[in-house]
């Protein structure tokens, strides 16, 4: 069975741990979308593991990680993320592979990235990581992929770029240039140890297939960051939805079985951008607080809001999710009470879908439905039927409004604390 897990709200949903929980019953793992603005969650064994390019189901023996075509890659953070990988005793000469046709992300990116949001009206809030202006270039035909640098027109696809983006940063900036010799010499001291891990990635797909081996997709960042779906033009440049796995791996849509959305049991976003549910500062502290809301790849506060179903009917839409992973439930342990999202107000004017326009949802006002809290804690339960009865009230609440079951639910932070629903 092949299945692709993604985000169902803006990101930080708990995907990495459960990609960790689903990854036993998987052989080949890709990541296909983002970059390392990603930053995905592993608490095995006690110990912490944050992925940001790698796929998260890595830390378990004898899986194999493909870092599809569709992902854009900085050669430094992965071998940063490999190194640590191999110090957890992971054969990563062996596990982990690179598509050939995944675009590498330059300190150029970087800095443009920065120099952007900086000057820009209305900023994004990005990561900094130079993810944006990488895509630019692969729209513009003027990037340079994995395979250009470990091959022999490297040196001057990268003197035509630097050329470039020298101009740019002059003209538009009035920044210093970087040296061409110097990104010359440590790119080509990358390509040398990336090398080894490069295929075909398509391919190398096609072929774990035809070995009939289980495949498991794991998106990044989530569906209402979606370049497409998500909330334009407060959203990151990939195609974070379930889509994004076909064309950035190179599997055609008839060789995916299931699609898995994962959604908090309330919502967070990083960076700027409209969240019609988000807290006003007393309850923003407290499940910033319980639920360690803070960025695992920039460290920024996230901001926090009650369970938007509005957004994550959307993404189960766009998406086309089977079911949902529901995280993080401990966190509103003690609420008293707990509301749901099941509407937007704009004026005298309801809607029940997220509009395209940022400003019209910026303006909206959410419609809420009032839950009570159940007041105590879950974190020990191992299945639906230990979950307190206001616990179990609260998620068939949100399975009704988003039309398909929750397939698996976590209750805290550790590998252990989830559990699977149902038949999945
Ligand atoms: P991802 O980007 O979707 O993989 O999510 P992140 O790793 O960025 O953020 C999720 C955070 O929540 C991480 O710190 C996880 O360790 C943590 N987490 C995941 N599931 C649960 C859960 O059920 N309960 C609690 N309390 N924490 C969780
Ligand atoms: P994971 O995979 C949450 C947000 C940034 C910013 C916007 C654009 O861990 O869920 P970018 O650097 O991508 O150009 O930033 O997208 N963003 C994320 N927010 N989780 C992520 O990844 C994110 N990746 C990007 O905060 O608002
Ligand atoms: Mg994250």
């Amino acid at each position: 069975m092949n299945l692709i897990v993604v985000g169902a709200q803006w990101g930080d949903e708990g995907k990495g741990k459960v990609i960790d929980v689903l990854s036993e019953d998987a052989d080949i793992l890709i990541r296909y979308q983002g970059g390392h603005n990603a930053g995905h969650t592993v608490i095995a064994d006690g110990e912490e593991f944050v992925f940001h390019l790698i796929p998260s189901g890595l830390l378990h023996p004898g899986k194999v990680g493909l870092i599809g075509n569709g992902v854009v890659i900085d050669p430094a953070a992965l071998l940063e993320e490999m190194g640590r990988l191999e110090a957890r005793g992971i054969d990563v000469k062996r596990a982990v592979k690179i598509s050939d046709q995944a675009h590498v992300i330059f300190p150029y990116h970087k800095r443009l990235d920065l120099l952007e949001e900086s000057t820009r009206a209305g900023r994004i809030g990005t990561t900094g990581r130079g993810i944006g202006p990488c895509y630019v270039d692969k729209a513009a035909r003027s990037g340079i992929r994995i395979g250009d640098l470990c091959g022999d027109g490297f040196p001057e696809l990268l003197r035509r770029n630097v050329a470039e983006k020298n101009r740019l940063l002059r003209a538009l900036y009035s920044e210093p240039p970087m040296s061409y010799e110097e990104l010359l010499a440590q790119y080509r001291g990358y390509a040398k140890r990336l090398a080894p891990h490069v295929v075909h990635g398509p391919r190398f797909l096609r072929e774990a297939m035809a070995q009939k081996k289980r495949l498991l997709f794991e998106g990044a960042q989530g569906a209402l960051l979606d370049i497409d779906h998500g909330t334009y033009p407060y959203v990151t440049s990939s195609s974070a939805t379930a889509g994004g796995a076909c064309t950035g791996a190179g599997i055609p849509p008839t060789a995916i079985d299931r699609v898995i959305g994962v959604v908090k049991a309330y919502t967070t976003r990083v960076g700027e951008g409209p969240f019609p549910t988000e807290f006003s500062s007393e309850l923003m502290e407290r499940i910033r607080t319980k639920g360690k809301e803070f960025g695992a790849t920039t460290g920024r506060p996230r901001r926090c809001g009650w369970f938007d179903a509005v957004v994550a009917r959307h993404a189960v839409d766009v998406n086309g999710c089977d079911a949902v992973a529901v995280t993080k439930l401990d966190v509103l342990d003690d609420m008293e009470t707990i509301q749901i999202c099941v509407g937007y107000r704009d004026g005298s004017r309801t809607l029940d879908d997220v509009p395209a326009d940022a400003a019209l949802l910026e303006r909206c006002r959410p419609v809420y439905e009032s839950l009570p809290g159940w007041r105590s804690e879950t974190g020990e339960a191992s299945g639906f039927d230990e979950l307190p009865a206001a616990a179990q009230r609260y998620l068939k609440r949100l399975e009704a409004l988003l039309g398909v079951p929750i397939c698996l639910i976590s209750t805290g932070s550790k590998r252990e604390q989830a559990f699977k629903v149902g038949c999945w």
